[in-house]
């Protein structure tokens, strides 16, 4: 199963991916998952680190995970400033509105958006991707950028692939 998910990705991502910096940094993620054989919430720690560190435009990175009952999201995750905002309701904020929407939300100035939770003063633009099991949208990565626009089609397309990845984990 593994395997096969690894020659999956490994296909798709030949085909996507162009740049160096991606796929050198697809590549040692893939190993910090296999290898480290991590406990769920420490491997989306490291995980979260790992971007952050990797990415100069990726400041702040979470993962927030969906309570159906009271429909709010949490945060388990994250790297970088702490943040209040350790619980949002569905359809509040960027990340409150993809629980909602199912679909990737890129935000290249936050200022531009009316309904943001502003985690930090010093953040531009934000990019959040659902992440699915069996088809339901359970959590979501959350990426703020101190940087106006930064993110490519290239994020969407890798952090889908880091969510498809997670998911198999959980
Ligand atoms: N800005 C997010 C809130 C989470 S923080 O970015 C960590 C939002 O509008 O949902």
């Amino acid at each position: 199963m593994e395997l096969k998910f690894a020659r999956q990705i490994n296909t798709y991502f030949c085909k996507t991916m162009s740049t160096a910096n991606y796929k050198s940094v697809f590549e040692a993620l893939q190993a910090l998952f296999n290898d480290s054989k991590p406990s769920v919430i420490s491997g989306l720690e490291k995980c979260c680190e790992f971007l952050r560190q990797r990415f100069d435009h990726y400041d702040w990175v979470g993962f927030y995970f969906a309570d159906f009952n009271t429909e709010t999201l949490h945060l388990k995750a994250f790297s970088g400033i702490p943040t209040d905002h350790t619980s949002i309701p569905f359809g509040k904020g960027i990340c409150g509105q993809v629980a909602v929407s199912n679909k990737n939300f890129v935000v290249p100035d936050v200022k531009a958006q009316d309904n943001y939770i502003a985690c930090s003063l010093t953040v531009k633009s934000e990019i959040v991707i659902p992440l699915f099991v069996n088809g339901e949208n359970i959590g979501q990565i959350d990426i703020d950028s101190n940087t106006l626009n930064p993110f490519t089609k290239e994020d969407e397309e890798f952090l889908e692939f880091v969510c498809a990845k997670v998911a198999v984990l959980l």
